[in-house]
């Protein structure tokens, strides 16, 4: 799929077919991942792959109860190493860099796994400690963003967007 024709057409899929995401997927998915811009080349990114259901419940509870996340084929779980930028970086690393560098490590994943027929979900809102807990993670790893993916069931509607009137500031001579 071209870039282009990828980016107009995902959309945020919430409802999943019983069919699995094979092994290979996972890899050209994670490897999409890994090959996003960011700070310095540390790469402090990590990512956590989950597909034992029991897992994906706990995360689903840990998450308000957002069931997209137990219904998934898989989910990986995108996490920082803080000390790990904090050394490149100091604050700035730990505050800033370290959202960016999974936001667009995330945008990737998600475009490589529409590129492939397959749809995913970015969840945001979840408890930090519970996340941290029921993976085991280590203190310096924070978990910053949760995504459910699966095949698709059913149709959804792409959600509409502002204007870039609204949104676009030209500079003014
Ligand atoms: C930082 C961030 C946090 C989000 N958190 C959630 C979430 O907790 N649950 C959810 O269902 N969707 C979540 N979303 C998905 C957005 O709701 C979705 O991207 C937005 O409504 C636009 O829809 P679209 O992705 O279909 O274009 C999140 C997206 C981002 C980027």
């Amino acid at each position: 799929m071209e870039i282009l024709k990828c980016i107009n057409s995902r959309r945020s899929v919430r409802n999943f077919s019983k069919k699995d995401v094979s092994e290979t997927d996972m890899d050209d998915i994670l490897m999409a991942a890994v090959r996003a811009p960011n700070a310095g080349n540390i790469q402090e990114w990590r990512f956590i792959v989950v597909r034992k259901r029991e897992t994906m419940e706990m995360l689903a509870e840990a998450s308000f109860q957002q069931k997209v996340i137990a219904s998934a084929a898989v989910v990986i779980i995108s996490c920082a190493d803080m000390d790990e930028i904090g050394k490149a970086y100091s604050s700035r690393g730990k505050d800033v860099y370290s959202l960016q560098d999974a936001a667009v490590t995330c945008q990737n994943l998600m475009l490589a796994v529409w590129d492939k027929g397959i749809g995913s979900c970015w969840v945001g809102s979840f408890d930090e400690k519970k996340v941290q807990n029921i993976l085991v993670l280590p203190k310096n790893v924070r978990p910053l963003a949760i995504i459910p993916l699966g095949y698709p069931q059913g149709h959804r509607e792409k959600q509409p967007r502002k204007s870039l009137e609204e949104v676009v500031h030209h500079e003014f001579y």
